[in-house]
């Protein structure tokens, strides 16, 4: 059950959250050269096409994503790779390829290892009435492979938003990134490239890097971040039902919300990344970290809020109305056809793009 504090601030909140935050939203973000609101193609239209891969990044660019988002890890031998889970088991053949290293960290693969798995397969084994044959033995991607395929169509020029994954994992991965930005002519244009991290010691050494860049700093309730009401967290807590059990989870109370809040913007964040429920729940519906009095307490700060993950008409009606001013989305042609833009249908733009 909710607080009744939390209850009596999201009556308030809702009471007052109106056109004006969204024009601020609007404002905070023209001035960092953001889009707004937001259409943050989640590991690339990953619904539709196997998540991090070439063909889920050109689908999302071409139907006019504003950012292709991607996990950013390095191989052993020091290549940036875009990868999102720690290991390579659920999204490749790493336990048919490397069967003794097949819950070994990306870190742990050299680039010629890593291109040699195939990172499509799963996705036609998990989601049938989406597989394709094309998508077997889909390569996992560098990053210059994935600034090549946003440089890679003159109608459409999405930008960047790259999260620094397990950075513990990769000391000076956040140097390695800005060689990387600078030697593509990327750390330019205002805007173009949005940094995310869970990690503060990772969002400081981003800003130290790359003061100029916007910076997200990802909220979720945990014991190892937003101190839960709760104490727990899934690991610890019994259950079987994630998403039942993190649509129980919020902060603590108001003050430590308001902590982090205040936490992102003294690591020079422009705004916060917090997770969101989903009506539906299912994967990736996290706790609510998007309510009204959240995300106008986080524009009083000049903070922007980018809500993940969505991908329901639903989802992104209520976000909105709450007051965020962007979503990460699995669905990138559903979000843009929410926000009335042009998006053509997905089957049509795959198999245009060779899929
Ligand atoms: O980066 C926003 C969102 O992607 C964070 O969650 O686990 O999907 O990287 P995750
Ligand atoms: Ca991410």
């Amino acid at each position: 059950m909710r607080n009744p504090m939390f209850s009596f601030l999201a009556l308030t909140a809702l009471l007052s959250v109106s056109a004006a935050s969204a024009s601020n939203g609007k404002a905070l973000a023209t001035a960092h050269g953001i889009a707004h609101p937001a259409v943050i193609a989640h590991r690339g239209a990953s619904y539709d096409a196997p998540e991090s891969t070439t063909p889920a990044y050109l689908l999302a660019r071409d139907q006019g994503a504003d950012y292709l988002e991607l996990d950013l890890q390095r191989s052993s031998d020091g290549v940036l790779v875009v990868v999102h889970d720690d290991v390579l088991s659920r999204t490749s053949d790493v336990a048919e390829r490397f069967p003794e290293r097949k819950d070994s960290p990306v870190s742990a693969f050299t680039l010629a290892e890593l291109k040699s798995l195939d990172a499509g397969s799963w996705f036609n084994q998990a989601y049938p009435a989406r597989a394709r044959a094309s998508f077997r033995k889909l390569p996992i991607l560098t990053l210059d492979e994935v600034i090549d395929i946003a440089e890679g169509n003159p109608e459409r020029h999405p930008g960047l938003y790259i999260e620094t994954k397990v950075p513990k994992q990769f000391p000076g991965i956040e140097q390695d990134l800005k060689a990387r930005l600078a030697a593509r002519g990327w750390l330019d244009r205002p805007g173009r490239v949005v940094l995310q991290t869970f990690d503060r010691n990772s969002l400081a050494l981003l800003h130290e890097a790359m003061p100029q860049v916007p910076k997200v700093l990802l909220l979720w309730v945990g014991t190892k971040t937003i101190e839960p009401a709760s104490g727990q967290d899934f690991a610890d807590s019994g259950e079987t039902d994630k998403a039942a059990f993190y649509a129980r989870q919020q902060p603590k109370d108001q003050a430590e919300f308001l902590r982090w809040l205040d936490q992102a913007r003294q690591g020079g964040a422009v705004g916060t990344g917090p997770s969101a429920m989903r009506t539906h729940l299912g994967e990736q519906s996290y706790a609510d970290l998007i309510q009204p009095w959240m995300n106008q307490a986080s524009q009083a700060r000049d903070l922007l809020v980018h809500a993940y993950t969505l991908d329901e008409p639903v989802d992104f009606d209520k976000a909105m109305k709450a007051g965020v001013d962007g979503i990460f989305t699995n669905r990138t042609g559903a979000l843009l056809r929410f926000y009335q833009r042009p998006a053509e249908p997905e089957v049509v733009m795959l198999e245009r793009l060779g899929y």
